[in-house]
């Protein structure tokens, strides 16, 4: 089986970074990681990846004359470590179009909230507000718009009654770390196939559901 090429996109403390990592580490996990670039100098990401021997690269966003000229030198840096598949995550600048069409079906990215509702920031605080009883997380292809394009995996998880932000956050966290994974198994065992804002697969849970509070 010839592993799937990944690069990853970081901007801080690379959690998910290390699941993707963690799962890469099993030689029949269908994808490698082979390159770490972060927009940010000395985040923790970086140290995730050098301790697991992946290679890394800084690119500082704000020595560049334009979004289009950043994304570009990304862009020279992931063809030529071979990448075949780009993961965002936690990575906190928004991609020039050209960028996300040359890597239309093969980038994915992870949110946190359950899509389309709460695209953007501070998603864990606007669940508590708007009184949401369960939110999650999404893996989705990356299309030009922010926080669209098609789902390939989504965790749902309850919202408690105390709830705050951080304690929201960690609980949708603990399925991130499963969701990307899962999803990046998924894209690189070609088991996605996209048509128009969907993706379907041959993979499903089981039938049941997750109701909050308990019937
Ligand atoms: C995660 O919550 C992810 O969903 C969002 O940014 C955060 C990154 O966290 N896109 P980490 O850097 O992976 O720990």
């Amino acid at each position: 089986m010839s592993r799937k090429k990944v690069g990853v996109l970081v901007s801080g403390r690379g959690s998910n970074l290390q699941a993707l990592l963690d799962a890469a580490a099993d030689p029949s996990f269908p994808a490698e990681i082979v390159l770490v670039i972060s927009n940010i100098p000395e985040v923790y990401a970086l140290e995730r990846a050098a301790k697991a021997g992946v290679p890394t690269l800084v690119i500082p966003h704000k020595g560049f004359p334009s979004r289009e000229a950043f994304d570009a030198e990304m862009d020279k840096a992931l063809r030529a470590a071979g990448v075949e598949i780009v993961c965002l995550a936690g990575f906190m600048r928004l991609l020039s179009a050209g960028f996300v069409e040359s890597w239309r079906n093969a980038m994915i990215n992870i949110h946190p909230s359950l899509l389309p509702s709460f695209k953007g920031l501070h998603t864990h605080e606007r669940a508590i507000e708007a009184g949401l009883k369960l939110h999650g997380c999404t893996v989705h292809l990356v299309t030009p718009d922010l926080d669209d394009g098609p789902i390939l995996v989504q965790a749902a998880v309850p919202v408690l009654p105390g709830d705050n932000a951080d304690a929201l956050a960690a609980r949708v966290l603990e399925q991130e770390h499963k969701a990307y994974p899962l999803a990046l198994r998924l894209l690189a065992e070609g088991k996605v196939n996209v048509s128009g804002n969907c993706a379907h697969m041959d993979a499903a849970a089981p039938a049941g559901a997750l109701v909050n509070p308990a019937p």
